[in-house]
């Protein structure tokens, strides 16, 4: 199963694939297991920030962990967040990551070069396309600014969708996707990030709303499939109405990792009680919120 056409017939069905964040090792094993047991379909995925402030360790050992578990046609391997600039405003050296990723079997890279001004985007992400298309794997990049890894507190959630702050525009994504060839792009459109900076990283999400008819607008605008960074915590009829009018890959992360680690806190460290924990809500959250159960089949026909 190649992730690209997988993405490509969600979309083409007005369904979704989600890309599960692991931050833990410990969560792959889980995570797996509950989407093939809702004969369902979605990646695990890993960003930079991930193994450098949690304890995935590097982007290798979070391959490792997937080979043991994964399942084909059920499961896929994405690396998430390659910035060009990171989350603390320092230069990352994006390409020997994705290199890396390359040789560690992933099986879709993002680059993200939503810090730069357009013109430096559009170069990084040529760059990365271009590697990612000698591997024949799928490149996701980002533009506009979805706020949340930065280690500062952010502005009131209602304040940043009533100004639009770091919406992605139109006319700049048009022109990007067209000379950048991505085959995916993430957007701003009232999605945030979880905050992961340890001050701010136990708290909980403020529910965030989705611009769903400025969704409709950017994919009719680019042509390709839109991703929805930020996925936890957001409206559910925000979702469903996101992805009936171009989302086709949602990131979760925050709501998994804050399960997982509070299961752990209330059981001592007690690793396979957090495991139980994490697949019974990663079940829930496939089956009830994004009502992907039987995706498997669907996709298939
Ligand atoms: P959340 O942590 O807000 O779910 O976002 C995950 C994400 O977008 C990872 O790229």
């Amino acid at each position: 199963m190649k992730a690209e056409e997988t993405v490509r017939k969600a979309r083409e069905q007005e369904a979704c694939i989600p890309a599960f964040n692991v931050p833990y090792l410990s969560m792959v094993k889980p995570v797996i297991q509950a989407v093939v047991d809702e004969n369902s379909i979605a990646m695990v995925q890993i960003a930079r920030v991930e193994w450098e402030k949690f304890e995935a360790e590097s982007l290798e050992r979070v391959a490792e962990e997937y080979e043991k578990y994964k399942k084909e046609g059920y499961t896929l391997l994405h690396l998430d967040h390659i910035p060009v600039i990171d989350e603390d405003y320092q230069q990352v050296d994006y390409m020997a990551f994705l290199e890396r990723a390359v040789r560690a079997g992933y099986q879709s890279l993002m680059v993200d070069g939503s810090r730069l001004p357009l013109e430096e985007n559009i170069r990084v992400t040529k760059e990365a396309v271009r590697l990612a298309h000698e591997a024949g794997i799928a490149c996701e990049a980002e533009l506009g600014a979805v706020m949340g890894h930065e280690n500062r507190e952010m502005p009131p959630y209602e304040e940043i969708f009533a100004s639009r702050t770091g919406f992605t525009k139109t006319e700049e994504a048009e022109r990007f996707v067209k000379e950048s060839g991505c085959s995916w792009l993430s957007v701003a459109v009232g999605n945030v990030h979880g905050q992961i900076a340890e001050a701010f990283r136990d708290r909980k999400k403020p529910q965030a709303r989705l611009d769903v008819e400025h969704i409709r607008e950017l994919h009719q605008a680019v042509q390709i499939p839109l991703v929805l960074h930020g996925g936890s915590g957001v409206r559910q009829q925000d979702i469903l109405e996101g992805i009936a009018a171009g989302i086709a890959k949602i990131n979760v992360g925050t709501e998994l990792r804050q399960t997982y680690e509070a299961a752990l806190k209330e059981g001592d460290g007690d690793v396979s009680c957090a495991q139980d924990r994490l697949y019974h809500r990663v079940r829930a959250y496939i089956a009830d919120y994004l009502h992907n159960t039987d995706l498997k089949d669907r996709l298939s026909q």
